[in-house]
């Protein structure tokens, strides 16, 4: 695949992943149309007494996270080990989470009460057209458990700034101050009587589902409606919601179909990195823990084999942004369009040592791919990612790295479209030996 079209398909990608559920069924989609096959955690692989087959596989957890790779098997013998490649991305973003109970009628405006999940900037979710996507449960005419996936897809929805007339201080810093309970409130529409409207009837209405069916849960999050575009005279740039961390969750899926017949590649795609991990399906939990020990039985290969094994945690990084190169280290400034750039942090905020910088490098200089390096400035507190994480639960050496990106949580993130690929390149060596 040409620079080009992969960043076309990577546009295409993200506008399909709305929330971690689409981001997982997009990539199971990519994974099955090139011969992947789904296992599923609640059968038991190994009952057929011989070790799982040579293959590309799948499992998906809690419909938001997955793991897929391509196995050969662990090797016989201290000899014979095989090392598992490993690339780690997160399928989350921060948003606004519909609330259990959402409609509210204030005045005649139809609005949904939402938490904020994640650490998202606010500001730019104003003045926005909004769309809402997630999954769906409910019980049909007889009584049977369904699970649809929603996406709206068009803009339904909208947070309106107050006029400036009426907050002369917006302007200044200490002006906007954002009350999440209060000032967040999405409106969806308008209501001249004042008959009830219940959020059961919006979804019924949109799944196309009878009326006698009944809604018994959802996860729904609200959504940029306008899909990731390129900018920039020369088209060089990406704006677009979630690239933070969808980019990485593309090149991670697309190195591992493209990766060599006869290595262990495994690519790991955790929801619930941006709230912590700490979850069924997060980092933190036992996902990839159990998927190993189901893969690898024996306790002593499988320590043998995460012990030869490196994990590349990808994650974007924060590019120096023009305005405020001040808030970068002088000696570390990424830049939009200079490579991926690898993390560190002397307090295992990230889990890059130098040992597994330099295995990164090594692999750049293969591929041909410029490099960088970031660590925050000493006066300011650094964020985290999943790398540390999944380190400490398997015990494997990590590396952290991610593209260089502006507007981090933003509703809208910018990126360099040639950073994308770069990442894309490494990890396909990285899958290719
Ligand atoms: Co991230």
């Amino acid at each position: 695949m040409q620079q080009e079209q992969y960043i076309d398909e990577l546009i295409n990608f993200i506008t399909a992943s709305p929330t971690p559920f689409h981001t997982v069924a997009a990539s199971v989609a990519l994974l099955k149309k090139n011969g992947f096959q789904q296992l599923r955690e609640d059968e038991i692989w190994n009952e057929r007494e011989t070790a799982l087959p040579a293959g590309n596989y799948f499992v998906v957890r809690s419909l938001s996270s997955l793991i897929a790779f391509c196995w050969q098997g662990a090797g016989s013998n201290t000899n014979t080990i095989k090392p598992l490649q490993m690339v780690g991305a997160h399928t989350d973003s921060p948003s606004l989470k519909v609330k259990p109970i959402p409609v509210k009628l204030q005045q005649n405006c139809l609005q949904l009460g939402v938490e904020v999940y994640g650490g998202a900037l606010l500001a730019p979710w104003f003045d926005r057209e909004l769309s809402l996507a997630g999954q769906v449960w409910w019980l049909n005419g007889l009584g049977e458990e369904q699970s649809t996936l929603l996406d709206f897809k068009q803009n339904i929805a909208i947070i309106p700034s107050l006029a400036i007339h009426l907050n002369r201080e917006a302007n200044k810093k200490e002006g906007n101050g954002i009350n999440k309970q209060t000032h967040l409130v999405p409106v969806i529409g308008l209501s001249n009587d004042d008959e009830e409207l219940f959020f059961d009837t919006i979804l019924k209405k949109q799944l196309n589902i009878d009326a006698d069916a009944e809604i018994t849960g959802h996860d729904l999050f609200f959504y940029d409606a306008h899909p990731p575009v390129r900018t920039g005279l020369a088209r060089e740039l990406i704006t677009g919601s979630r690239l933070d961390n969808l980019v990485s969750c593309f090149a991670a899926v697309q190195s591992l179909i493209s990766g060599e017949a006869d290595m262990n590649n495994m690519i790991i795609l955790n929801n619930h990195e941006e709230v912590g991990s700490v979850s069924t399906c997060g980092a933190q939990g036992s996902f990839l823990r159990d998927t190993l020990e189901w893969l690898v039985p024996e306790r002593e290969k499988r320590l043998a084999m995460v012990r030869t094994s490196l994990l590349i945690s990808a994650d974007n990084a924060h590019a120096v942004h023009p305005n405020y190169t001040d808030k970068h280290d002088p000696q570390h400034q990424p830049r939009l369009g200079q490579g991926p750039v690898i993390k560190h942090n002397a307090n295992q905020r990230y889990a890059t040592s130098g040992s597994t910088a330099a295995r990164f490098k090594m692999l750049c200089k293969k591929t041909q791919v410029p490099v960088q390096e970031f660590v925050m400035r000493s006066d300011m507190g650094c964020g985290s990612t999943m790398g540390p994480l999944t380190a400490a639960e398997i015990g494997v050496e990590t590396v952290d790295v991610g593209i260089p990106s502006l507007a981090m949580h933003s509703i809208r993130e910018t990126a360099a479209g040639i950073d994308c690929w770069y990442l894309y390149q490494v990890l396909q060596r990285f899958f290719r030996g």
